[in-house]
């Protein structure tokens, strides 16, 4: 699998997210970095525990900036991160209960930090670009 590499597309124009966002790319990659490592179940346990408050925390941080920014659609955004924490939980139990690879979860991990940054982070970027370029006017 793929080390993620953060760039330039992936910035949310604010720093202390852009940062955040690095952190959990760091957070994969060191076990992307350590196969063998990744098929113990203490490591694994390790990654899922550090992922998973890493997820809540930076939810915290990017919902309070949302709010802070009047971002419409907070609550449509907010059941996203939701949704992934339900969906971290399960699949963290099939990993430790070995019904699934440390693949599959590392795979959905990146897949799904991937396609929200991209996707629905990325779209209040543009939000807030467009907000203040209509303000100015
Ligand atoms: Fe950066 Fe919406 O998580």
């Amino acid at each position: 699998m793929d080390k993620m590499i953060w760039d330039p597309s992936f910035s949310v124009g604010a720093e202390m997210l852009d940062e955040q966002h690095k952190g959990f790319f760091a957070i994969i990659n060191q076990l992307i970095e350590e196969p063998d490592a990744a098929y113990s179940s203490e490591k694994i346990s390790d990654l899922l525990t550090s992922a998973t408050k890493y997820a809540v925390e930076h939810f915290r941080d990017e919902e309070a900036y949302l709010e802070a920014i009047k971002y419409p659609d907070l609550q449509m955004h907010k059941m996203a991160h939701k949704k992934f924490l339900v969906k971290i939980s399960n699949a963290t139990m099939l990993v430790m209960e070995k019904k699934d690879g440390p693949t599959d979860l590392l795979e959905y991990l990146s897949g799904w930090l991937v396609n929200h940054i991209l996707v629905l982070d990325v779209k209040y970027k543009r939000w807030k670009e467009q907000a203040e370029s209509a303000g100015e006017g």
